[in-house]
């Protein structure tokens, strides 16, 4: 029997929500939800948790919130690594004309606590202003977190910068050639790509593009695009659609190994209206879902939870094993 190197916790979409100051909060179960999944991740033992994005909604700007979700860190307990992607809505107020994206930025690197974690950060890029990151060695494994860096509205943009996509290129270049596991931990997944939303004919409208409707091409997208099928053994972690584990739209393996994380704050449903796909947007409460993985030599277990129930999903359980030798 194989044993666990280390044990992961993966959530997405924690959403601490304080808009106009609390007064129109949407995702109300988001504090609530955090605080219940940190005691089973501490309970659990994990050496580290990955947050892939969205931490704060940003309506009406996010320092409040962001101080909100290091308090509930703090408060925890848990003393393991943490290590957040930027997401769409980390500069959500920067589109409504609160601030500025590089703003927002700054807010992610200094509430995140960037600058003091064991993470690398491409070289020329000054502490501040690094917002993506890569953890180069955690057991032999290697994390590599992109930004959703240019905006929120996801699907109307080139998401990505040449420096971030020459960046990543050459560190999965790099890894690959020393056959390290690779996590790439990106926020949001690609229209029509299958995890967090139906393949044939998507639901949410709200997904990364590879061009727009008047044929304009998002370049650093397709370069995104790319990497998800030139390394076959990557392990690529993505939310944003915030849809609920039950709707069994999970895990791929065309390309990477791809899995989706629901929104912990609280799930969204596949549905249908006059009889096409939508979200129902019902956000339930009644569950708060994201994953535990045991990590070992030759394997990765994720087991899908509700942190909330403190249930696993035996049926959402995904292994990805690893080629020994592997030459991609
Ligand atoms: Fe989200
Ligand atoms: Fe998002």
């Amino acid at each position: 029997m194989q044993t666990s190197v280390y044990r992961l916790a993966v959530l997405s979409d924690i959403h601490i929500d304080l808009e106009n100051g609390g007064k129109n909060t949407y995702f109300i179960h988001a504090e609530r939800n955090l605080r219940r999944a940190l005691e089973v991740i501490r309970a659990y033992d994990c050496s580290l948790l990955i947050s892939a994005g969205d931490q704060v909604t940003n309506a009406t700007g996010a320092e409040e919130e962001w101080r909100r979700y290091r308090q509930i860190l703090t408060e925890s307990g848990y003393t393991g690594q943490v290590l957040e992607a930027m997401g769409n809505h980390e500069s959500r107020y920067a589109q409504y004309g609160g601030c500025t994206i590089e703003d927002c930025r700054r807010e992610f690197v200094r509430f995140t606590r960037l600058a003091e974690k064991p993470v690398l950060r491409p070289k020329g890029a000054g502490d501040g202003t690094a917002y993506y990151a890569y953890l180069d060695d955690h057991f032999g494994d290697a994390f590599l977190f992109l930004a959703l860096e240019n905006g929120c509205n996801t699907n109307q943009i080139d998401n990505f910068s040449d420096e971030q996509m020459d960046w990543a290129e050459e560190l999965l270049a790099r890894y690959t050639r020393e056959g390290r596991r690779i996590f790439l931990i990106q926020h949001a997944p690609l229209y029509g790509d299958g995890v967090g939303d139906n393949r044939g004919e998507p639901a949410y409208e709200g997904s990364i593009r590879l061009s727009d409707a008047k044929g304009r091409v998002f370049k650093n997208n397709r370069r995104f695009h790319r990497l998800t099928r030139q390394y076959p053994e990557m392990i690529r972690l993505s939310g944003h659609t915030h849809v609920d584990l039950r709707d069994k739209v999970n895990y791929r393996r065309d390309g990477c190994h791809r899995l989706h994380i629901p929104s912990l704050a609280g799930s969204t449903r596949l549905t249908k209206r006059d009889g096409k796909p939508t979200l129902d947007r019902t956000f339930y409460g009644d569950a708060a879902q994201g994953y535990l993985a045991e990590v070992e030599e030759a394997r990765v277990i994720f087991r899908g939870i509700d942190f909330l129930h403190r249930r696993f999903y035996p049926e959402f359980t995904y292994t990805i094993e690893r080629k020994q030798n592997h030459l991609y």
